[in-house]
């Protein structure tokens, strides 16, 4: 029995992950902000905001209490907003930071204990906005830049715990469709980049950055 954990696994490309997961014979857990409870033999879905620890803590109790291991950890759930930081509001920042980086850290920091009792595999989604800057991205971009730093520390810090930090451009999925861009022909799907997370576990690279 193999257990991997995904964040914002509701939609996008971490509900691709989980799909793919299944697939792939896995026992699934996933959370997302505005998820309906959902459990079966092999699946576990859960309200759970990455940003609230208190949530979090919860998430991987529930987690532990069904499926007892954790062999792979996808931090995925993020938020995203294109605008200059002049017209963006302190909430706003204070939300993406709270998500997309410290959501990681906290996650992650929770699981690690079982990722270490199993060898397991962690895989944090960041972005080509975390190797990249782009204008009027910068929250974004500095959110994202954390995950690629939080990422390549752990690798350092840890013997038994394989670590990627996979970076995709755009993908076809609610977040770019809402900054009102276009979903351009040849965008790669979700299914892409959740195949690519199953290479990382799958042994297939050795590097830490996956683009
Ligand atoms: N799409 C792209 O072009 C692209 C490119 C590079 C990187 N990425 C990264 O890929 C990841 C997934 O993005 P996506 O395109 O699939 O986005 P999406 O379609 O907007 O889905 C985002 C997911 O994250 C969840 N989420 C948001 N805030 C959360 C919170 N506070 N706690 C728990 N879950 C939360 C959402 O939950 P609900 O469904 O419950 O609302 C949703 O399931 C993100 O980290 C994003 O930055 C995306």
């Amino acid at each position: 029995m193999k257990v991997c954990v995904v964040t914002g696994g509701r939609r996008g490309i971490g509900k691709a992950v989980v799909d793919r997961f299944i697939k792939e014979g896995y026992y699934v857990a996933s959370c997302s902000k505005n998820q309906k409870a959902f459990e079966s033999y092999n699946l576990l879905l859960m309200k759970c905001d990455v940003s609230n620890i208190k949530d979090v803590k919860n998430f991987y109790l529930k987690t532990i209490k069904k499926f007892k291991r954790v062999d792979v950890l996808v931090n995925n759930a993020g938020v995203a907003f294109y605008k200059k930081l002049n017209e963006t509001k302190i909430k706003e920042i204070d939300n993406m930071i709270d998500v997309n980086l410290k959501g990681v850290i906290y996650t992650t920091k929770l699981f690690l204990g079982k990722l270490i009792e199993s060898k397991g595999t962690l895989v944090n989604i960041s972005s080509v906005a975390g190797l990249k800057s782009y204008e009027n991205f910068s929250v974004y971009c500095a959110s994202k830049y954390g995950v690629v730093g939080f990422s390549d520390s752990l690798r350092k810090e840890l013997d038994n715990v394989k670590v990627y930090c996979v970076c995709p451009g755009p993908v076809d999925t609610d977040m770019w469709s809402g900054f009102g861009w276009i979903r351009f022909p040849g965008i790669t799907k979700p299914v892409t980049i959740a195949n690519k997370v199953l290479d990382c576990v799958n042994n297939k690279y050795k590097e830490l950055i996956i683009k």
